[in-house]
């Protein structure tokens, strides 16, 4: 197994050498283009991209070939800076990866940052050290895709033994992602982007056009409700959506413009709410004690201004911190608890007693909604 286990390393690294084919996909027809264009708007929000989190944003506008120079200079410039003022060795793989991708998609001027930074080789010592712990899931697939393709295409030499075990690591991940099907979605609305991109390459699922359908109607929804308005959650969805993936990286080939007029009317990311005020509910529970208030806030708010709102009224009750990420604000302690990774707590949004899959920053909350903040654990 140690052999087979550095497989993926070399087919990451091989990633901009492996010809672009795909089972079958799942592309948005012109006609929906709309939702196409509210999710190419969220990605120019530049005051919600921070730094090396910028490369998703990059790498999925090179992906859906949007030309948008002064955005991308922009892109390219902070996570330059934020790699150049970083230590590098507390980077993921994943992030790594990314960066790399971005870089390296199509010619651009930044390709040569890749070299000089030896990011390739840095990325090929991450990917060492993290294998062994490595999670499963959708990205892991579309590394195992590449590396298969480059045993058949000579580019890689292996044991037919490494070639089959490969075989049956994409194939009980591809059956991992497909016992994930939620609606139309696969786990929840931010991680189908990768999902779909994993089916493309690795599996025949959408050759059967109503699972298409399902999937684009799931995500068509989500976009109306503004799930996908944070930058970082666009970016992750808009490649697939273009019947792209990871795998289409290709440094050589001009950066050719996109299929989707992004010059059309703009839309408006976020759908104009009237002024009116709604009220709900929301609740703080702790070990099965609740403590509940009635909030007024304005219409179209989100989770995060319910609690505002009632840290004002009761800072004891209703006191709480938070840390920004590129994924929008994380709520780290309420009533001075902490979340902690190291006992599996944190805490839980709720509607209606249900688990929400947004965060505090995005959620917009509804008139007479039930809203609850849960300690938990995972
Ligand atoms: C990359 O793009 C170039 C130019 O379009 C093309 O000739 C080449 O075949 C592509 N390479 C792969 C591996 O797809
Ligand atoms: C990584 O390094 C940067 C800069 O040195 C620091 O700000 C950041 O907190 C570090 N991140 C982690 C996860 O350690
Ligand atoms: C496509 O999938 C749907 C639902 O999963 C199923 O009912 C239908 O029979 C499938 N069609 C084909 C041609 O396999
Ligand atoms: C996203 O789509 C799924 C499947 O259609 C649906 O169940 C869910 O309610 C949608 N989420 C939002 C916030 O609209
Ligand atoms: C894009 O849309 C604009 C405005 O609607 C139009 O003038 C232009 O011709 C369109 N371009 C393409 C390539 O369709
Ligand atoms: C809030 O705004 C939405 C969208 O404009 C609208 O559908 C809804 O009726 C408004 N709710 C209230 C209570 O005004
Ligand atoms: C909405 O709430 C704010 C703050 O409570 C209040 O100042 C304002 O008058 C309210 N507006 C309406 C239309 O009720
Ligand atoms: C919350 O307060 C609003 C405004 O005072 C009121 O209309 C609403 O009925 C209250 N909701 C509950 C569940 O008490
Ligand atoms: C906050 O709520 C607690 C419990 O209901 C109460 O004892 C305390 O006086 C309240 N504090 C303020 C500032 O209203
Ligand atoms: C939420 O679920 C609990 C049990 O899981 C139930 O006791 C409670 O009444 C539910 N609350 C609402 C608002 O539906």
């Amino acid at each position: 197994m140690r052999q087979s286990h550095q497989l993926p390393l070399v087919g990451l690294l091989l990633f901009s050498l492996i010809p672009s084919q795909l089972c079958q996909s799942c592309v948005v027809s012109e006609k929906d283009y709309s939702h196409l264009r509210l999710l190419i708007s969220a990605m120019d929000n530049l005051e919600q991209i921070r730094g090396i989190y910028g490369a998703s944003i990059l790498l999925s506008q090179r992906l859906a070939r949007i030309q948008n120079p002064s955005l991308e200079e922009e892109l390219s410039q902070r996570i330059q800076d934020d790699m150049n003022r970083r230590d590098m060795s507390n980077l993921t793989s994943g992030q790594l990866a990314l960066i790399i991708l971005a870089f390296g998609a199509c010619k651009n001027p930044d390709v040569r940052f890749i070299h000089d930074h030896h990011l390739v080789e840095k990325l090929g010592e991450k990917f060492k050290e993290e294998i062994k712990n490595m999670d499963t899931g959708a990205v892991a697939v579309l590394a195992l895709t590449c590396v298969k393709r480059s045993i058949s295409n000579g580019k890689i030499k292996a044991a037919i033994k490494d070639s089959d075990t490969i075989q049956k690591y994409i194939e009980s991940l591809v059956h991992k992602i497909q016992s994930e099907k939620n609606g139309g979605l696969f786990g929840n609305a931010y991680s189908t982007g990768e999902a779909m991109q994993a089916l493309f390459v690795a599996s025949d699922y959408y050759q059967n056009e109503s699972n298409c359908q399902e999937t684009l109607d799931a995500v068509f929804n989500n976009i109306s409700q503004g799930v996908f308005r944070l930058p970082i959650a666009a970016a992750q969805i808009l490649p697939a959506l273009l019947g792209k993936t990871y795998l289409d990286v290709n440094k050589t080939a001009t950066c050719p413009q996109s299929p989707v007029n992004i010059t059309d009317e703009p839309v408006p990311v976020v759908p104009t709410l009237s002024p009116e005020n709604i009220s709900v509910i929301y609740c703080v529970k702790i070990n099965e004690i609740s403590n509940c208030i009635n909030i007024t806030v304005k219409n179209g708010s989100v989770f995060l201004d319910v609690m505002k709102a009632a840290q004002e009224k009761n800072s004891t009750i209703y006191g709480f911190t938070m840390t920004e990420t590129p994924w929008g604000p994380y709520i780290t302690s309420v009533q001075g608890i902490w979340a902690n990774n190291n006992e599996r707590t944190y805490w839980e949004l709720l509607s209606n007693n249900k688990s929400l899959s947004q965060g505090a920053g995005n959620y917009v909350v509804k008139n007479g909604e039930h809203l609850e903040i849960r300690w938990a654990t995972y």
